[in-house]
């Protein structure tokens, strides 16, 4: 790892401050810089982190600007416009993508070197957007993806077998969103897979269980939305997560949104698929043994988000 490392984020929404709160009690970095186009707000928040600084992991926090991104090795951000109850990630659109213009021809102005970690919603396209927006490698540029999806998913499984999630390796894959898809048959505890487990083994899910878990899974935001408005901390720990990968070159599989060149005929799409991620960003994209029916549903989400992306105005 490197001596000295400093991480960006640059929108201090929910998600943006939250993910701020997670460095600093992870201590991911010696350096923080919060940005955001409400100067007070990003004073604020560093203020009151630094407040906490005592009573957590020495760190230099302080609210900047866009020079403040020199010298970074993660810009993460998570500046836009949020998602409204009922509202798909796919309405926010094309509202996004001018927000990310701007941003990104601001930071690119200081910064072409680091790793961009997008978080904003619809995340598959904006990362996509951000790929061609700016001459900075796709390896570099990597979205959130189905980190959080697949956290869900082995959340919920976890609380249907009783078995901890840490012990449950499954994947959510695709579009961080309503067509993504649960790869069952990658699903592994222990060794048992979903066909060899018995239906008597505490490890089976008959297939309405397998339904009502990608359900939940595939409308946890919704749920949440509903309830409080917006969705956090799961999301802000997803991002410490991809950092930690990162900074520590952990070479770490995770699903994230990544572009895809030809992968199972998918092409011109950034989907989240597991992907190997250290320093350099995303180091290789696994080729899953999926099946067919799985295959199937992946090219339906990239043709889902093809589509929206021919839409967007650049
Ligand atoms: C989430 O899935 C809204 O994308 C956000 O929590």
């Amino acid at each position: 790892m490197k001596n000295h490392t400093k991480i960006v984020v640059i929108g201090s929404g929910a998600v943006g401050s939250t993910f701020a709160y997670t460095v600093l009690l992870k201590g991911l970095a010696n350096e923080l810089v919060i940005i955001d186009k409400n100067r007070d707000k990003a004073e604020g928040d560093a203020l009151d982190l630094n407040h906490g600084l005592l009573l957590a992991q020495p760190m230099k926090i302080y609210a900047g600007d866009y020079s403040d991104c020199k010298d970074a090795d993660i810009i993460v951000i998570t500046a836009g416009a949020a998602q409204k109850p009922g509202e798909t990630r796919l309405d926010l659109l094309q509202r996004n993508v001018s927000i990310y213009h701007q941003i990104l021809s601001e930071v690119t102005k200081f910064n072409q070197d680091a790793i961009f970690l997008i978080a904003t919603n619809p995340v598959d396209i904006l990362t996509y957007i951000s790929i061609k927006l700016t001459n900075i490698p796709k390896e570099r540029i990597i979205g959130s993806g189905t980190l959080l999806d697949s956290a869900r998913f082995r959340y919920l499984i976890s609380e249907k077998i009783k078995i901890d999630p840490r012990s449950i390796h499954g994947m959510i894959i695709g579009e961080h969103g309503d067509t993504e898809l649960a790869a069952w048959s990658l699903l592994n505890i222990a060794g048992i897979n979903q066909v060899k487990a018995d239906t008597t083994s505490r490890c089976y899910l008959s297939p309405e269980d397998k339904e009502e878990i990608y359900q939940q899974t595939k409308n946890a935001a919704y749920q949440i939305i509903e309830k409080k408005g917006s969705t956090y901390y799961a999301i802000a720990l997803s991002l410490a997560r991809i950092c930690e990968a990162i900074l520590h070159d952990q070479k770490s599989i995770l699903p994230v949104s990544t572009y895809l060149e030809n992968y199972k005929g998918i092409r011109d799409v950034c989907l989240g698929i597991p992907s190997i991620v250290g320093k350099n960003g995303v180091e290789e994209i696994l080729d899953l043994p999926l099946t067919s029916e799985e295959e199937e549903k992946l090219l339906h989400s990239a043709q889902q988000l093809g589509n929206f992306i021919r839409q967007i105005q650049l």
